[in-house]
């Protein structure tokens, strides 16, 4: 007859027997795995070690039966812990938990390029295919590059037209694309036949045509025998290829003090077409300035070293977001930098 010791230890192994079926039922993942096996197995705490250590209460007759319950409930743990592993490790698709690599992926959202940057580069497409090359300069300007080299001497009235913001006394955010004509006329002697994107820096206050920050591409060509019917005909042609062959264009008497003679151009206005005497984009007067160009000054050629009595150039610098406007029918230049997907979307497919 066994002892009542040995019956309640076989009960208890009973139990504990009971107890994992219900605990490995109930493992989802690894770590509820990992947390059963301590449990189980552990060798300090462990269920197992603590009814080993029950072994020594036992007379030495029934010390082997008992041994023998305990092994067997040991072995039945092991093999449970070892299955469940196998399950965990199965994808669902095979009737596991596990990563189904067979599932669709999750849908990432697409970046895209911001709608200025695809109309900067529709500009650069017609001047490329004239073409032209691309260069680009720094942000960061001297007030040589900026204003000294492009004919503006220190204090010039001149100057407040472009309203600056300053680093130092000596370097600024540039106000416009023109100094990089000089960096690359200091660079490179003529031919030249160049365009000019970049972001450049004004002392502004926003409104639905002004910003502070804003893209410019400027242009230069310098060769011989270059004359102002070359502008004409470029810009003409270039806006004719944005806007169509309809479109209206003027070229009005301006001044800047790196060109001489200057011009600014204006387009009709497509927001309007010059009907609406009260139009917000136009101010009723049924034209809108895109850019400012002319005839480089001689003594900008002087500054870099190129000999004006052999060479001539024609320089224009237009405002990206102002024709962009035009092209898209946008009301106002701060959508441009709203960063709402909703209207950033609206390019995307273009
Ligand atoms: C200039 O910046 C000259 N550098 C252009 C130039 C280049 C003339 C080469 C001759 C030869 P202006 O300040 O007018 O010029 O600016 C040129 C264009 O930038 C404007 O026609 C307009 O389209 C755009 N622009 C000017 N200010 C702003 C602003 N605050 N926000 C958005 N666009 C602007």
């Amino acid at each position: 007859m066994p002892s009542p010791e040995l019956e309640k230890f076989r009960a208890a192994i009973d139990a504990y027997r009971a107890k994992l079926a219900d605990e490995s039922a109930a493992v989802r993942d690894a770590a509820g795995l990992e947390d059963l096996r301590n449990r189980y197995l552990s060798r300090k705490r462990g269920f197992i070690t603590l009814l080993f250590e029950e072994l020594k209460k036992f007379e030495a007759a029934e010390k082997p039966a008992a041994g023998q319950l305990l092994n067997v409930l040991k072995s039945e743990i092991q093999d449970k812990l070892a299955a469940l592993e196998d399950h965990l490790r199965k994808p669902a698709a095979a009737g596991g938990p596990g990563l189904d690599l067979t599932l669709p992926g999750e849908r990432l959202p697409w970046g895209a390029a911001h709608p200025l940057r695809i109309f900067q580069r529709e500009i650069e497409t017609i001047f490329l295919e004239m073409g032209f090359g691309i260069e680009d300069g720094p942000e960061i300007e001297t007030d040589f590059y900026n204003f000294e080299a492009l004919n503006f001497p220190p204090n010039h009235p001149a100057r407040d037209n472009w309203d600056t913001l300053y680093i130092n006394d000596s370097l600024l955010l540039r106000t416009h694309t023109s100094p990089v004509q000089i960096r690359v006329m200091e660079k490179h002697k003529p031919p030249i036949r160049i365009i000019i994107p970049g972001k450049v820096y004004r002392r502004e206050t926003p409104d639905p045509t002004h910003a502070a920050m804003f893209f410019q591409v400027e242009g230069l060509v310098v060769d011989k025998n270059i004359t102002f019917a070359h502008l004409k005909g470029t810009l003409e042609y270039f806006l004719k290829r944005l806007f169509g062959d309809k479109l209206k264009i003027r070229f009005r008497p301006s001044f800047f003090p790196f060109t001489e003679p200057s011009a600014e151009v204006d387009i009709e206005c497509l927001a309007c077409g010059q009907k609406d005497p009260a139009c917000r984009v136009c101010g009723g007067t049924g034209w809108k300035e895109i850019l400012g160009s002319g005839m480089v000054d001689p003594q900008v050629f002087k500054n870099v070293d190129i000999d004006p009595e052999q060479y001539s150039g024609w320089a224009f610098g237009m405002g990206v977001e102002r024709i962009a406007m035009f092209a898209y029918g946008i009301p106002d230049i701060r959508y441009f930098y709203e960063n709402d997907l909703r209207f950033n979307r609206q390019f995307y497919l273009k």
